[in-house]
């Protein structure tokens, strides 16, 4: 008999925390796993198309680490998946999966690896612990790697709290939104992210949601990436007099990210706001709702 596990997309850095703040959103990916004859898959919907169905495939090569860490042999498996992550959008696809084929692995196997186990083995596949950690564990997490082990913290979100995101059609690469990144900083730029990223830990932990749009500021990564996403600044500079609390590049982007207090009324403006602005670059984008 198999499992199957439900594992949801993710946002990382949330501005400042650039590589240790993460978000889960409520938008979902399903993994589907089970011992078989030979391997086989089955990949719905269009998030998965072209993937490949043999047993190259991510998914498929995570559960043999898991199987190898725990001294278990399960060379083959019938493998299904469904998502509803839009892919290299800056949504956590990639380590969604990764997340998820860990867990129903483990879970197949009577869950032998621990939480932790399974996060530093999708830390070292994603090599920052942002998306992975808030796709493992839910919720608002913050997270240190130190090359090999990962420890994160996970903060439960403010209850009122909501997420718009505005998702360009067009794909960006984490590896080319990293490219862009300066290798050094100044010691005053990092300062200004030490002191932002605390700042918006502690006020989502406190949920003082009135100290949000302060602290969503980023000296690190954000103005090295604007260029990729056209329209970016002018949203992360206006945003705020059209209803969001906060806004950020969502992960490596393209995707924005807006913050919002779910009692204060404005979706619409906001929307409406975020649509214009990339419109207005030629980029045409669709938004969504999460928690
Ligand atoms: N923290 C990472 C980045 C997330 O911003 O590059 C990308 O998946």
């Amino acid at each position: 008999s198999g499992v199957r596990v439900r594992v949801p997309a993710s946002t990382a850095n949330l501005g400042p925390g650039f590589d240790t703040l993460g978000m889960a959103l409520s938008l979902y990916s399903w993994v589907e796993m089970k011992p078989a004859a030979s391997t086989v898959f089955h990949l719905y919907g269009d998030n998965l198309e072209g993937l490949p169905q043999d047993k190259s495939n991510l998914v498929y090569i995570v559960a043999q680490s898991v199987f190898a860490e725990a001294g278990v042999d399960i060379p083959e498996l019938e493998i299904s998946m469904y998502s509803d992550i839009p892919l290299t959008r800056g949504l956590g696809s990639s380590a969604s999966a990764i997340v998820g084929a860990l867990y129903a692995a483990n879970a197949l196997i009577g869950s032998p690896l621990s939480a932790s186990k399974l996060l530093d083995m999708a830390v070292a596949l994603e090599h920052h612990p942002d998306n992975v950690g808030a796709s493992l564990y839910g919720g608002i997490i913050t997270a240190v790697w130190d090359g090999v082990h990962a420890d994160i913290l996970r903060i439960e979100p403010p209850e009122q709290l909501e997420v718009l995101v505005a998702i360009p059609e067009f794909q960006l690469s984490t590896s080319k939104a990293r490219e862009v990144l300066p290798k050094q900083v100044s010691l005053s730029d990092a300062v200004y992210n030490v002191g932002h990223t605390s700042i918006l830990t502690a006020a989502l932990a406190m949920g003082r949601l009135d100290l949000i749009s302060a602290a969503m500021r980023d000296r690190l990564h954000q103005p090295y990436r604007a260029p990729l996403v056209p329209g970016m600044m002018q949203i992360l500079e206006e945003a705020s007099q059209h209803g969001a609390l906060g806004t950020a590049l969502s992960g490596a982007g393209p995707t924005l990210l807006a913050l919002v207090d779910g009692q204060a009324g404005k979706r619409e403006q906001l929307e409406g706001f975020l649509i214009e602005v990339l419109k207005s670059h030629d980029i045409s984008a669709r938004t969504l709702w999460l928690k």
